[in-house]
C-alpha cells in the first residue's frame, strides 16, 4: 500500500458536496440529530447552484391557475415518457411545500404586488395539460435564484451544527468486500493530508459533468466526481445518453443567458429577421421545451439562417422590453450580455447558441435518494451505505430531458427526501464496522499512481481531445456514425489515460494533481455518454439520433445502464416506473392523461 498518512473521522453520514442539493440533504440530516459530514472541492456558496438564473418550479398559483396535475403533466411530457412517474409525482406534489420552506428558512424571493412569491413563465410549463396557455410556475429572485437558495441553506447548516470540510477533493469510496459502502477517502487541498471518513452513509451530491464538453454552462468544477467513483466502485450509470443544451448561452463565451429572458417575453431570430420558433412550435413558441428549442436553432443555422459573419448563431432579443423591467427581473443577464457579448440589451440582441447546460443521467436512484445496483431477481435493488441526489443522481425525474427550472424542485425536493430515507435507515452514532483495509489500500494506490504519473500526455491534451469528441459527436443531433467515432476516439482517449503526465508531485494545492483526478471522472461519464448513445436507436428527449428520427416506445421505453473502468465498458436497462403514487379516487392524476402520445408543443 502507497504510504500515506490518514486522518481518520467517524460520522453517521458524509454528503459530498455542497451545491443546493448537498446542502438540503446536510441540513436534513443535521436537523434530525445524525451526525454529518459536508465534504466540499469549493466553499459552499461557490458551487455551481449559484448560477442558477431563472427560478424553481411549483404549482403555487400565484399568478394564476395551476396545480401539480398540470405540473405533473408537463414534467412526464418533457422527460419524452422516460422519467419514473413514482419519482416525478413526489416531486412536483411535494414541491409547493418545499417552496414555503426556503421561504421560511430566508430565500428573498421576487414578489408581486399583493406581497406573495413572484412567477414566470419557463418553457414546457403549461396550463390545462398542455391545451392552455403557458403557465407561470417559476418562482424567481429575479435571476439570482440559485444564488439566494445557496446562501441561505449554508446559513442554516450552519445553525443546526452540520460540519464542513472545505476544499476537500473526495478521491473514492470505500466499499466492504461484500459491496456496502463504508465511506470515502478526501484529500485536504489546503494542507495536503488525506482524510478517511467512516460512516454509515454516503450521499453523493456532486453535480453534473458539462465540462467533459468544449462549450458548457457548467462551472469548470463540474467534473462528475461523484460518477466518477460510483463507476469505478463497479456500479452502473443511468441515462447518460441524454444531454441537455441550452437554447441560449452566449455564443463564443458559453455563458447562460437564462430561459427567464423567454418567461419575460424574449424571442429568438434567425437571419432573416424570422421569429422561426413560431413555424416549429406554433403554440408555444419561443417557449416550447428546451430540447426543442435547441433542435430548431440548430436547423436553422445548418439550413443556412444563422446570424453573424460566419451564420453560426442565433439572436436573442429582449430589446423590446422595457429597461425597468429588464433591472427588476433580469439584472443579472443585463451585466453577463455587457461582460460577454458586449451588448447593451436594452438596444441589441443577444448572439446565443445551444450551449451543453445539464445531464439528465447520472448515478440511479429511486426518489428517496437511495443508490440502485440492479440484480438479476430485482432491477431496483438498493445498494447499502450509499445515496445521491441532485444532478449527480438520475432519479429519474427528467427522463430523456429536464424541464427549465425543475431542477432546483430537484435540488430541495429530493434532498430532503434523502435525508428523511437517511433518518429512517440510520440512527445517531450507530455501530460502524471498520473499513476494508483492502479497499483502502486501493483508494490510496491509484491516489499515488495518479500523482506520479509520468507518461508522455499532458491533462490538458487529454481534457481537450475529449472535450473535443464529445462536442462533436455526442452533440444535439447525432448519427450512427458520429456515435460511432465517439466511442472509438472517447474509449481510446480513456484508455490513454495511462499514459498520462503529472509534473507537479507535490500535496498542498497541487491543482495539476486535481484535474487529473478530475479527467479520471470526466472520461468515466464521457465514455458512459457515448456507449449509451450509440446503443440507443431511437429518438427521444435529448437524445436526437439522425439515422431513428422516431420515438420507440415499444423497445427503448427502458433506462440505459452503463458500467465503465478505462476503456471498458458494459451495458444493460432497467424498466421505466409507469405508475403513478396516488391513484384518482385519492386525488391522483388519471393514468390516461399522462400515456404516451406524440410530443408537440
Ligand atoms: O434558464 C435558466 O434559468 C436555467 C434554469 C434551469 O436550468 O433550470
Amino acid at each position: 500500500m502507497a504510504a500515506y498518512e490518514l486522518i481518520r473521522h467517524d460520522y453517521d453520514v458524509a454528503v459530498v458536496g455542497a451545491g443546493g442539493a448537498g446542502l438540503r440533504a446536510t441540513l436534513g440530516m443535521a436537523e434530525q440529530g445524525l451526525r454529518t459530514a459536508c465534504i466540499t472541492k469549493v466553499f459552499p456558496t461557490r458551487s455551481h447552484t449559484v448560477a442558477a438564473q431563472g427560478g424553481i418550479a411549483a404549482s403555487l398559483a400565484n399568478m394564476g391557475p395551476d396545480n401539480w396535475h398540470w405540473h405533473l403533466y408537463d414534467t412526464v411530457k418533457g422527460s419524452d415518457w422516460l422519467g419514473d412517474v413514482d419519482a416525478m409525482e413526489y416531486l412536483v406534489r411535494n414541491a409547493p411545500d418545499a417552496i414555503y420552506e426556503l421561504e421560511h428558512y430566508g430565500v428573498p424571493f421576487s414578489r408581486t404586488e399583493q406581497g406573495t412569491i413572484y412567477q414566470r413563465p419557463f418553457g414546457g410549463h403549461t396550463t390545462e395539460y398542455g391545451q392552455g396557455p403557458p403557465v407561470q410556475r417559476t418562482c424567481a429572485a429575479a435571476d439570482r435564484t440559485g444564488h439566494a437558495i445557496l446562501h441561505t441553506l449554508y446559513g442554516q447548516s450552519l445553525k443546526k451544527k452540520a460540519e464542513f470540510f472545505i476544499e476537500y477533493f473526495a478521491v473514492d469510496l470505500v466499499m466492504s468486500s461484500d459491496g456496502v459502502c463504508q465511506g470515502v477517502i478526501a484529500w485536504n487541498l489546503d494542507d495536503g493530508t488525506l482524510h478517511l471518513f467512516n460512516t454509515s452513509m454516503v450521499v453523493l451530491a456532486t453535480g453534473g459533468y458539462g465540462r467533459a464538453y468544449f462549450s458548457a454552462t457548467s462551472a469548470h468544477t463540474c467534473t462528475g466526481d461523484g460518477n466518477g467513483m460510483v463507476a469505478r466502485a463497479g456500479l452502473p450509470l443511468q441515462d447518460m445518453e441524454f444531454v441537455q443544451f441550452h437554447p441560449t448561452g452566449i455564443y463564443g463565451a458559453g455563458v447562460l443567458i437564462t430561459e427567464g429572458a423567454r418567461g419575460e417575453g424574449g424571442y429568438l431570430t434567425n437571419s432573416e429577421g424570422e421569429r422561426f420558433m413560431e413555424r416549429y412550435a406554433p403554440t408555444y413558441k419561443d417557449l416550447a421545451s428546451r430540447d426543442v428549442v435547441s433542435r430548431c436553432m440548430t436547423l436553422e443555422i445548418r439550413e443556412g439562417r444563422g446570424v453573424g459573419p460566419e451564420g453560426d448563431h442565433i439572436y436573442l432579443h429582449l430589446d423590446h422590453l422595457s429597461p425597468e423591467i429588464l433591472a427588476e427581473r433580469l439584472p443579472g443577464i443585463t451585466e453577463s450580455a455587457k461582460v460577454f457579448a458586449g451588448v447593451d440589451l436594452t438596444r441589441d440582441p443577444i448572439p446565443v447558441l445551444p450551449t451543453v447546460h445539464y445531464n439528465m443521467g447520472g448515478i440511479p436512484t429511486n426518489y428517496w435518494g437511495e443508490v440502485i445496483n440492479p440484480t438479476d431477481e430485482d432491477p431496483d435493488a438498493v445498494q447499502p451505505g450509499l445515496m445521491a441526489v441532485g444532478e449527480a443522481a438520475s432519479a429519474s425525474v427528467h427522463g430523456a430531458n429536464r424541464l427549465g427550472s425543475n431542477s432546483l424542485t430537484d435540488l430541495v425536493v429530493l434532498g430532503r427526501a434523502t435525508a428523511i430515507r437517511a433518518g429512517q435507515t440510520i440512527s445517531p452514532g450507530q455501530h460502524r464496522p471498520e473499513p476494508d483495509t483492502e479497499s483502502v489500500s486501493c483508494v490510496l494506490d491509484r491516489f499515488d499512481r495518479i500523482r506520479h504519473a509520468s507518461g508522455a500526455i499532458p491533462t490538458a491534451a487529454l481534457r481537450v481531445d475529449m472535450q473535443r469528441a464529445m462536442q462533436r459527436d455526442a452533440a444535439v443531433f447525432r448519427s450512427s456514425e458520429t456515435l460511432a467515432n465517439g466511442v472509438a476516439e472517447v474509449c481510446g482517449l480513456a484508455g490513454d489515460f495511462a499514459d498520462v503526465n503529472v509534473t507537479d508531485r507535490s500535496m498542498i494545492w497541487n491543482s495539476d494533481l486535481m484535474e487529473t483526478l478530475e479527467l479520471d471522472n470526466l472520461l468515466a461519464c464521457a465514455v458512459t455518454t457515448v456507449v449509451s448513445a450509440e446503443a440507443r436507436t431511437e429518438s427521444r428527449g435529448a437524445h436526437a439520433h439522425e439515422d431513428y428520427p422516431d420515438r420507440n416506445d415499444d423497445d427503448w421505453r427502458m433506462h440505459s445502464l452503463a458500467w465503465a473502468v478505462g476503456g471498458e465498458y458494459g451495458l444493460g436497462y432497467r424498466p421505466v416506473h409507469t405508475e403513478t403514487l396516488t391513484s384518482p379516487e385519492m386525488g391522483g392524476i388519471d393514468p390516461a392523461i399522462i400515456e404516451p402520445k406524440a410530443r408537440v408543443y
